[in-house]
């Protein structure tokens, strides 16, 4: 399959870049005219800068000439819109210009791709499992009500999938809403393109006030490696691809869902692995979701917080609560393995913990028996 994709320089659009050769997709990127401040795009991706193509996510048919357009109508089979503004206490114009209109703006481009070519073009739309806001319990692959807790990332997100949802009639192109889980570095080398999400949390390990962590009690931490998140998606939309023409828009979850561990064994996996990396231990706190809802969103009302740490007061709110996002929808359409990262893989990307040595065996045979 060959994928137009946004966000190529971003912490998932560079796994599914570097997925993508042994998937057998081709990828043309969509890169922004200017990056100020970046390293350039071709230094980054060498093997990529060929294929790419200009654009902004803000501008209609997302700023592509009509000749672009043309080629791609004929070449692609699907457009993965993975670029937005991913800064959960970023302000609300730049978030809906960017995941509002960026959702919209891709949409549109779909739908003339597939009008010059007549052929299906499938869009997939890179949400969060965060539009969830405060819902607690099972969270199903399919639309969310309005909902007054969301931050104003978590409502950008929100009205993408709604505007998507409210723009699909029958006939256009299929829509895959793709709700991602919190992202780590790849699973095999640890790479990370930044330190935000859930790092957040081994940032501030000490510097929490009064070592307190506000939690639910049955809280769950959603969080996938970007490689497997990456791979989980491309299935997701090989199935798509696979599968007939879609009367409605397809929402899935791409996370670990009834796998996603919970934050006290998260935790005490990390403080197992590792116990001379943690100074101080953080007490975990029972709370009730609508006080973390709430300190979450609105500590910086009465605190003077940088804005690494309104990150962060927001990043409570994704490994508080008591929830699990279903994932049969995914499991129908990657006709595979769902990814299970395990609790120890998690724990040593996230707090940087060295792979485990297996001991060597003693020169006294007589003991080493035991470490067999
Ligand atoms: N990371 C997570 O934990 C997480 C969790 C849930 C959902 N998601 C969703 O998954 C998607 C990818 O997230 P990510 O973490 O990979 O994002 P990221 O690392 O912040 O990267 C954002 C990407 O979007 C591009 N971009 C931003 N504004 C653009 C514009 N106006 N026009 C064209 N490109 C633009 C950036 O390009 P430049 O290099 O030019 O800035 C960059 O490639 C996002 O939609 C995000 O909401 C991410």
């Amino acid at each position: 399959m060959k994928l137009l994709l946004t966000g190529v320089t971003g912490q998932l659009g560079t796994a599914i870049a570097e997925l993508a050769p042994e998937r057998g997709a081709q990828v043309v990127p969509l890169v922004r005219r200017a990056r100020s401040g970046k390293v350039p795009f071709a230094r980054v991706f060498p093997s990529l800068a060929g294929a790419a193509v200009t654009g902004d996510i803000r501008d209609p048919l997302l700023g592509l000439p009509d000749k672009d357009i043309s080629e791609l109508a004929d070449t692609v089979d699907a457009v993965v819109n993975l670029a937005g503004d991913t800064n959960w206490a970023g302000f609300g114009r730049d978030l809906y210009a960017a995941n509002v209109m960026g959702a919209r703006n891709g949409y549109e481009l779909v739908r003339e791709l597939q009008k010059r070519s007549g052929r299906r073009i499938l869009y997939t739309y890179a949400s969060s499992i965060f539009v969830a806001g405060g819902a607690l319990g099972r969270i199903a692959e399919g639309p969310l009500s309005p909902d007054r807790h969301r931050t104003a990332y978590e409502h950008s997100k929100w009205l993408a999938e709604r505007e998507l949802d409210l723009l699909h009639k029958p006939g256009d192109p299929d829509v895959l809403i793709a709700r991602v889980a919190a992202l780590l570095g790849d699973s095999r080398t640890g790479r990370t393109l930044k330190r935000n999400s859930l790092y957040l949390l081994a940032e501030r390990w000490d510097d929490l006030p009064g070592r307190m962590l506000p939690v639910m009690r049955g809280a769950r931490v959603d969080v996938l490696p970007r490689d497997m998140a990456a791979g989980a998606l491309l299935d997701a939309i090989a199935g798509m691809l696979r599968a007939g023409p879609r009367a409605e828009p397809v929402f899935t979850h791409i996370c670990a869902g009834d796998e996603a561990p919970s934050l006290r064994g998260l935790l005490e996996t990390a403080r197992a692995l590792s116990p001379l990396k943690f100074g101080k231990w953080v007490r975990t706190v029972p709370a009730s979701a609508d006080q973390i809802l709430w300190l979450s969103n609105n500590a910086e009302r009465f605190l003077a917080l940088s804005p690494a740490w309104r990150n962060s007061m927001i990043g409570l709110r994704y490994i508080g609560l008591d929830r699990v996002m279903e994932r049969g929808r995914l499991a129908q359409l990657a006709d595979g393995p769902l990814p299970a990262p395990g609790t120890e893989l998690l724990a040593r990307l996230l707090f940087d913990l060295p792979a485990s040595v297996r001991p060597t065996a003693p020169s006294d045979s007589g003991l080493s028996r035991f470490l067999a």
